[in-house]
């Protein structure tokens, strides 16, 4: 039973119950209707309420039914609420803790609406590239008058119901103390001879001159929201209120949404909200396996990653403790973080109390024995085998037992530095992205020793964070890292053929990267490569690179940490300035090993940088160093700046289709640098079958 009926004296209650927050799926949606008939059948009951179960009223669409034909059948939505409100008994929506999207659709279609202070009241579609597609947008200004409505619509953000207390949106808002059922029942009762049943739909918009206010919207909002066609949409519906009967206004809105449900857009937005509540799930880890408690943790390394990771700690409440080799180090590591603590501060970013406690939470020692009692520890020293062994043999030897031992290694072997420990089972990787303290991902590297409920307790730490957990096999570079130095090699062989750095990263921030490869490079520093290369050079003498990128580093040009690289920059001003120097070196290059420059198109290069994603991500997903595409996805997203609105690089590449991205792959590995484009296996396999990554 997805909805409860019961009578309370003259007054049937339909309780939406539907776990966890009484999604509004096909069985509840039905058991409602059915409700509403037995109400209206028993001349016993004068007044129905509708409520909900548990935590919440309702939550709106049912997740679970999302892209399942069970999502529009029969009760849709729609019908539900026209049940409701041609209702001849009045209907009283009793509103408590979460009444979102279809939830709150739903209670605009009662005759009245009484809630509890505290809940949250949204419609957040526009989230998810769409917009409320059940009446919300026609409705929803009718009670809150066209600029509150319009905000909450375009924004999806939400709004206690004690702030709407003023407005026609409720008939009462109730003491936080009182009973809500009661409450709800006594006002029933009150109304239930009241006649006519008051609706929202027979309400006019109040907004005196309406015309320059849309206007005025309909600029700020399409300069606001990028390449995502939803909150324009979202506009053009809220002015429908206005302007169109009710009815008419009802059509508009639903084709409007039936027109984003197919954009790549809201698709992309809906993939990556899937694809964040799978990234936790790992298949031989079920959700009930335990997980150790993290109540203290500490930080090995005070340098950048180190000190933004004990940020981490501290901002979600977990005292942690830094350790560092030498007093100079670590009172710089600890100025560090106050300084960016105080920056957050001065923007009003954070609150003085909030300060005092996140900095209270943070302390220092150059002396193991001070971290021995500590939940987890993360290793932030230098990226260097030697150093990595040193300080996991200490820990081994002083951290109790069940702690957790984790190392934020960029690319070093984590089943490696397990076995320099008598317990592996608890060495995990916690590769986090810079600067660690604002990026969203957290790669999680399992090793082939670390225990279930060491990367079950990694993964609720993760969310704990605020951070997107990812799952990562062990390999070189895991599954970020590996694939963007595919994306870097394609970048330098660019500019060996033809390209300058400002036409690579002009094109592929159009396709909507935060930032192209050169203007990352000088941001992450191109000495980081370099070193990598390097070693390649030595251990895999095979794999092809462009020399342009070292030629840069001989320059002394590492990137905005030495004034430049690839680009100069001024001093308070993150622009990238063409540097006539590096430009003339790169075309130096080409002539020095015979390369005769052409001139290469935007649509190349994209193809080119983003493909070579592509095709490395199906390499790693065969090998079963990501789980499944979505992760891989999720990890571009949320620590690459691929463009959101694109889902990430395999769900682009589902898109474009993957005969496509073969068929490119396949002539570029006819040309120059063919080497770097042998097919992934996987991507041959699923282009033959006709399927996606994403199947
Ligand atoms: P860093 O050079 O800024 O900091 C390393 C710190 O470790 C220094 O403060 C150093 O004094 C300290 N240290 C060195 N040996 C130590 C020891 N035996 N005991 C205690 N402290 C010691 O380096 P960064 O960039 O913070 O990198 C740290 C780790 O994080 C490396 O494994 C790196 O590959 C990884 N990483 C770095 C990223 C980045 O963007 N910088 C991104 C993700 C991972």
């Amino acid at each position: 039973m997805s909805a409860e009926y019961q009578v309370h004296g003259s007054v049937a209650v339909i309780t939406l119950n539907n776990p966890p927050v009484n999604g509004l799926g096909h069985a509840t949606r039905s058991a409602a209707v059915q409700g509403m008939q037995q109400a209206l059948a028993d001349d016993a009951v004068k007044a129905i309420v509708i409520t909900g179960a548990g935590k919440a009223f309702s939550g709106g669409a049912d997740i679970k039914e999302f892209n399942s034909p069970k999502a529009l059948a029969e009760p849709s939505l729609h019908s539900l609420i026209r049940t409701v409100e041609e209702s001849t008994k009045p209907v009283v929506a009793a509103i408590h803790t979460v009444c979102m999207g279809g939830g709150l659709e739903l209670a605009l279609g009662c005759n009245y609406r009484v809630a509890m202070p505290g809940a949250q009241i949204a419609l957040p579609e526009v989230k998810l590239g769409l917009l409320p597609g059940a009446g919300g947008t026609q409705r929803l200004p009718r009670v809150l008058g066209l600029e509150m409505a319009l905000n909450m619509i375009v924004s999806g953000t939400p709004v206690a119901s004690e702030k709407l207390a003023n407005t026609a949106i409720f008939d009462v808002v109730f003491a936080a103390d009182a009973n809500l059922l009661e409450s709800a029942l006594a006002f029933a009762s009150k109304v239930a001879d009241a006649r006519p049943l008051p609706t929202v739909r027979e309400r006019k918009v109040d907004y005196p001159n309406h015309e320059a206010f849309l206007q005025f919207s309909r600029n700020t909002v399409k300069a606001m929201s990028g390449p995502f066609p939803a909150p324009l949409e979202c506009v053009e519906c809220v002015a429908a209120s206005v302007s169109m009967k009710f009815e008419d206004g009802l059509k508009f809105e639903r084709e409007r949404f039936l027109k984003l449900i197919q954009t790549s857009e809201s698709k992309s937005l809906r993939h990556a909200f899937f694809s964040e509540r799978q990234a936790s799930k790992v298949p031989d880890v079920p959700a009930d396996t335990p997980t150790r408690a993290i109540k203290k943790a500490a930080v090995i390394g005070a340098g950048t990653m180190g000190g933004g990771i004990a940020m981490n700690f501290a901002n979600a409440g977990i005292p942690v403790t830094i350790l560092e080799m030498k007093a100079e180090a670590l009172e710089k590591g600890l100025a560090t973080i106050r300084k960016n603590y105080e920056n957050t501060l001065k923007k009003g970013k954070l609150t003085q109390e909030k300060f005092d406690q996140r900095v209270a939470l943070i302390s220092g020692t150059m002396n193991y024995e001070e971290i021995g009692d500590a939940d987890i520890v993360v290793e932030a020293v230098f990226e260097d085998m030697g150093v990595k062994e040193a300080v996991f043999r200490k820990l081994d030897q002083v951290m109790k037992q069940g702690a957790i031992l984790a190392s934020n290694t960029s690319t070093l072997d984590v089943d490696q530095i397990a076995a320099f420990t008598a317990r592996p089972q608890d060495v995990i990787g916690t590769h986090f992205f810079s600067p660690a303290n604002v990026m969203k991902l957290l790669e999680i590297v399992r090793g082939k020793a670390t225990g279930k409920d060491v990367l079950a307790t990694t993964l609720a730490l993760s969310k704990k964070l605020k951070k997107t957990g990812v799952v990562s096999g062990v390999c070189d570079g895991f599954i970020g890292n590996r694939m963007i130095e595919q994306y870097s090699r394609q970048a330098g062989f660019l500019l060996e053929e033809g390209c300058l750095p400002e036409q690579v990263d002009k094109a592929v921030e159009k396709f909507g990267f935060a930032m192209g490869p050169f203007r990352m490079g000088d941001l992450a520093g191109n000495d980081i490569g370099w070193y990598i290369r390097k070693r390649r050079y030595v251990e895999s003498p095979e794999i092809t690179y462009s020399k342009t990128a070292d030629l840069l580093c001989e320059m002394g040009r590492y990137g905005q940490k030495t004034g430049g690289g690839w680009y100069d920059y001024k001093a308070g001003d993150r622009k990238a300035y063409p540097n006539e120097e590096v430009n003339a070196m790169i075309v130096k290059h080409s002539q020095d090993i015979g390369v005769v420059r052409r001139k290469i198109s935007d649509q190349e290069i994209v193809e080119r940088l983003v493909y070579a994603l592509v095709n490395e991500g199906a390499q790693i997903l065969e090998e079963g160093i990501a789980m499944r595409a979505s992760d891989i996805d999720m990890v571009y997203l949320t620590g690459y700046g691929f463009p959101l609105h694109r889902g990430g690089p395999m769900f682009y590449a589902d898109t474009v289709g993957l005969p496509n991205v073969l068929g490119t792959i396949e002539r570029l590995a006819r040309g120059r640098h063919g080497e770097a484009w042998k097919p992934a296996p996987l991507l041959v396999k699923l282009a033959a079958e006709g399927k996606g990554f994403n199947a």
